[in-house]
């Protein structure tokens, strides 16, 4: 089924903006990093090559990029690789005696290797299973998901994580064909789309905002990105630094919202709406707006050219 199409999902990549990613952490060799995305290994390699004396926690939920990166840190011993959710930080660096880090690194989305991998679901270009889970041991697959949703819910997932248009036509024949138990397969998937658009010979555009959507609720993406943010956040040292790349603008939507609410003062009220108390931002905004790669890296890695990165400060306040 490989025809011509719309580019891959374009958050797919390798080590995206290492360079300033490392800038921006403002590396201490003897700190303490975490870095909540392992994928490859390629920004935890980057950054464990500048400790000395310092250590790198570095998680994935995926096993397979556990092992992957487990390999590749081999040696060094200041590295420890964890299976886990970053929405679950705080846990994870209680149970690796960590209070507090000097840095966090959140490279937000899929792996290449996950999207390259026909067996994982991901990719619209070869046929497979349509699972999507980035731990295959955990949740429902996309093939679940649409066979459980009723039409509403597979409209609004269109809508909110793919903006998807014609969102209506394609949530009616989406969740007719899954409730035939027709669409088990990416191939199904893209032949879906490619039906209910009336579009023969070519994949249209819709089928990777469809397949970035499914993606996006199978992993609950948005509401992980939101958390982990949070406790990263909560767990820097003052002067420490969080750094987040997205991939499309609903990850960088939450990263900005998140950067935005730590970074001001809350108003604690009494009901009649009189402050009661105000709790000081816990975070300072370093990037202005989103910083993006050069036109150099975009040029090596095409699968780049859509990532922002933001970073902050952690600030000597403890948020209330
Ligand atoms: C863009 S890749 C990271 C690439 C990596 N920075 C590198 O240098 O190779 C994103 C990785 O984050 C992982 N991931 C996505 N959401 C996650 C979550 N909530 N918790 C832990 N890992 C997650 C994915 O499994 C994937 O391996």
């Amino acid at each position: 089924m490989k025809e011509t199409g719309p580019p891959e999902q374009p958050e797919a990549h390798i080590s995206v903006m290492a360079g300033p990613a490392i800038e921006w952490l403002a590396i201490h060799p003897d700190g303490v990093y975490v870095d909540c995305t392992a994928g490859l290994g390629g920004h935890s390699e980057a950054i464990v090559r500048q400790l000395e004396g310092g250590r790198l926690i570095a998680l994935d939920r995926d096993p397979e990029a556990v092992r992957r990166t487990t390999e590749r840190l081999r040696p060094y011993p200041q590295a420890t690789v964890i299976c886990a959710n970053y929405a679950a930080l705080e846990t994870v660096l209680d149970e690796a005696g960590v209070s507090q880090a000097d840095g966090v690194l959140i490279d937000a989305g899929i792996s290449s290797s996950q999207l390259d991998d026909p067996a994982r679901g991901f990719t619209f270009q070869q046929d497979g299973p349509l699972d999507m889970r980035m731990n295959p041991g955990e949740g429902i697959s996309a093939a679940e998901l649409l066979a459980r949703s009723d039409e509403a819910a597979i409209e609004r997932i269109l809508r909110e994580y793919g903006d998807v248009r014609p969102v209506k036509r394609l949530a009616a024949g989406l969740t007719e064909r899954a409730r035939a138990g027709r669409l088990t397969t990416t191939a199904a998937l893209v032949e879906a789309v490619q039906e209910i658009l009336n579009v023969r010979h070519k994949i249209p555009e819709e089928v990777r905002t469809v397949f970035q959507a499914l993606r996006i609720a199978v992993n609950a993406e948005l509401e992980h990105l939101g958390t982990g943010l949070r406790q990263a956040a909560h767990r820097l040292r003052p002067g420490g630094r969080l750094v987040a790349i997205a991939f499309h603008s609903g990850e960088d939507r939450i990263v900005k919202q998140v950067f935005q609410e730590l970074g001001r003062p809350r108003h604690e009220r009494y009901p009649d709406g009189r402050t009661k108390r105000t709790i000081p931002p816990i975070l300072r905004i370093l990037t202005r707006g989103p910083v993006q790669p050069s036109r150099d890296e975009i040029a090596r890695n095409p699968r780049s050219q859509s990532a922002k990165l933001r970073a902050a400060e952690r600030l000597d306040n403890n948020g209330g």
